[in-house]
């Protein structure tokens, strides 16, 4: 790709994608004041660089919950990438593992999760969404610990969808033929225009449930071999309650603006959760990641890992599956030359006074 950076990325994609598809993927919550915030809370973060240390060396990966990463960097759940490329998650999957990156897969994939799970190189894991259903949501369990999913991602920040006001005008759909494929057997996989508004709005609000407590998270955990992470967490005492419910992790995420509009950036919000749960489990970030220096950022405030949303969709319509290795190879790049001119030769190596939060 002769692209500079994920702006430029950015740029090309919404030159490449329909309507309907860019202003989902675009889209946020109301007045996007947390879409704007998250991204301005990283920049605004300076790093005070540490001079004079050996850094001809340098080396990005980590491990996370015991699974070796080539990077801190991991393609965060975003639904219905059918939309941005014909082959949907099966390329960003092989684009994912073309670099070693981890990916989690969203419930509302556009692929089946056995079809994305046979091409992934690297570690996969699987979002889920609960259904009022219960059968229909231990199915999906189910089948993501067969199909070789090592972890499970909960999202908690979505008990209904927020108004994403681009969608309602766009009576967002998908266009016949695309489905959430992990539905099919349930009945389930039909997202048609909605009556007035979005098609997505009304299926969340018609089959997923709106009534998720701790209780369901006990639930999830008893269910599962898999380490569970709780995805939308922006308080300190939820994370602590979420660890001790059987959290593995939690991943500090305000939806990337697309749910509570006024919800704080996360980069405001990392720090006190990394200071409650950050020496027991996994804790990870999302939002706003547009450069690796936000990356190093992120690290130095405790985080183990980041994740991308609309990056990947960008490189994955520009590119497909090579699009999405161009866009980790881009933020790659970027993360090391950070850590290179802040004196972090590894990630483990990031300390945490390199920002004052
Ligand atoms: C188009 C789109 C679809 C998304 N779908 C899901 C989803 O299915 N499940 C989920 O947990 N989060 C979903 N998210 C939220 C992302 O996982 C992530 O939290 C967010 O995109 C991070 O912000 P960023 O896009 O600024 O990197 C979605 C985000 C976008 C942009």
């Amino acid at each position: 790709m002769d692209l500079l950076n994920l702006a430029e990325l950015e740029q090309a994609a919404a030159e490449r994608l329909s309507t309907m598809a860019h202003d989902y993927y675009a889209g946020a919550a109301r007045d996007g004041i947390t879409l704007r915030g998250n991204r301005a809370a990283w920049d605004r973060l300076r790093l005070y660089y540490r001079v004079l240390v050996d850094v001809a060396q340098r080396d990005l990966s980590t491990t996370l919950l015991g699974q070796h990463m080539a990077l801190p960097i991991l393609a965060a759940p975003t639904a219905f990438q059918c939309l941005a490329h014909p082959d949907g998650e099966l390329a960003s999957a092989r684009g994912c593992g073309a670099r070693g990156a981890g990916m989690v897969l969203s419930t509302l994939s556009t692929v089946a999760m056995e079809e994305v799970a046979a091409v992934a190189r690297g570690p996969l894991w699987f979002q889920l969404y609960v259904y009022r259903d219960r059968a229909v949501t231990r199915a999906l369990v189910q089948r993501a610990e067969a199909a070789g999913f090592s972890a499970l991602v909960l999202t908690v920040d979505a008990a209904i969808i927020g108004a994403r006001e681009t969608d309602a005008r766009n009576r967002f759909h998908l266009p016949d033929g695309m489905t959430a494929a992990n539905l099919v057997g349930a009945g389930m996989a039909e997202i048609p225009a909605g009556e007035g508004g979005s098609g997505l709005e009304r299926y969340v609000r018609e089959l997923l449930t709106p009534r998720l407590t701790w209780a369901d998270l006990d639930w999830l955990v008893a269910q599962t071999r898999l380490p569970v992470l709780v995805k939308g967490i922006v308080r300190a005492d939820d994370a602590a309650i979420a660890v001790a419910h059987g959290a593995a992790g939690v991943i500090v995420s305000n939806h990337g603006g697309r749910q509570l509009d006024g919800a704080p950036p996360t980069a405001e919000a990392l720090p006190a959760v990394v200071e409650a749960v950050g020496d027991q489990v996994a804790v990870l970030v999302d939002g706003g990641i547009r450069r690796g220096s936000h990356v190093l950022r992120a690290l130095s405030l405790g985080a183990d890992a980041v994740l991308v949303g609309r990056p990947m969709l960008w490189g994955l319509a520009v590119g497909g599956a090579d699009g999405v290795s161009g866009m980790f190879s881009m933020l790659a790049a970027e993360l090391d030359e950070a850590m290179a001119l802040c004196g972090c030769p590894s990630v483990a190596a990031v300390p945490r006074d390199l920002v004052h939060a």
